[in-house]
């Protein structure tokens, strides 16, 4: 079945959605983007999410072309037009369509997508139930992490050397120390203690991520943030990565090393509840 999509203010069926072939995000991935998840049919994280897109727009010197209530209600019609239960929101801002030229242009207005993506059974996932296994690879990425833009070629680079490695994902270093997963925040517990790197330009800053370690604060849990290194997080108790389409998800190999006892530790099995259950109550 098709779906319905949003472009540039109308909602289209997508055989029909279309952007230039001079657009810079297709020439300069000259764009950023946000994935917001969809749980009950309703917007996990979503106040988060638009705040960074505001951010990275900023950064990238881009007005950003709707107002959060305006995003807010494309987010929800999309997903009523879509019949969207549990999923996500795919949204895309570009710098528009211009004469190709590194300089930004004056001018152009900026593309606008959203399209929605059906994951039935997302929040009850079977990868939760055993964990996944990550391998590490050198983290050669630029150095404005932070913004969103939709450069994603390393990071689906790294995805397919996992899973040619019999893996499912990678996680980057940079030093010795683990910036990153592929598409999502690194984490290890050690003595129950969560760590998980600090927040800079090295990583993008999870909406999820920043969730987690509220929930884990206020469960009462120990949190740290701070670099680790891979050696470390081999010898963890346990690991677990965040995003908006894995919410919090066990670790449970890294680089062909079992962590304990090889299943889903205890505080990312936690973790993933409470995230759950804390989100879903005051999705919108
Ligand atoms: N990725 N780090 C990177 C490099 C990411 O691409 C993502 C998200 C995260 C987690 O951020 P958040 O918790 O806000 O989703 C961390 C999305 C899900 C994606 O590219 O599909």
């Amino acid at each position: 079945m098709s779906r319905i999509v949003y472009v540039n203010g109308e909602y289209v069926p997508e055989e029909e959605a279309k952007v230039s072939v001079f657009d810079r995000g297709f020439l300069f991935a000259d764009g950023v983007y946000e994935v917001t998840s969809v749980l009950g049919g309703k917007l996990i994280d979503f106040a988060g999410h638009a705040k960074r897109l505001s951010r990275s727009l900023a950064e990238l010197e881009m007005d950003n072309p709707l107002s959060e209530d305006a995003w807010l209600e494309v987010h929800r019609e999309l997903v009523a037009r879509n019949g969207i239960d549990e999923g996500l929101v795919y949204l895309q801002v570009t710098r528009g369509a211009a004469d190709r030229d590194f300089a930004y242009p004056k001018d152009a207005s900026p593309t606008v997508v959203l399209f929605t993506q059906a994951k039935p059974g997302l929040a009850d996932s079977p990868a939760a139930k055993v964990g996944i296994k990550v391998i590490s690879i050198p983290d050669i990425r630029w150095g404005r992490r932070d913004i969103k833009t939709v450069q994603l070629l390393y990071p689906s680079m790294g995805k397919m050397a996992a899973k040619k490695a019999g893996a499912d994902d990678a996680w980057m270093i940079e030093d010795g120390a683990v910036t990153e997963g592929t598409s999502n925040n690194a984490y290890i517990v050690k003595g129950r203690k969560i760590i998980t790197r600090h927040l800079s330009n090295d990583i993008l800053h999870g909406i999820t991520r920043a969730a987690v370690l509220r929930f884990a604060r206020e469960a009462q849990m120990e949190v740290e943030e701070r670099a680790f290194t891979i050696d470390e997080a081999k010898v963890a108790d346990e690991a677990f990565i965040t995003s908006a389409s894995t919410f919090v998800m066990p670790v449970v190999e890294i680089d062909g090393t079992a962590l304990g006892d090889g299943t889903p530790g205890p505080v990312a099995a936690r973790l993933r509840e409470i995230y759950l259950e804390e989100s879903r109550a005051v999705a919108v």
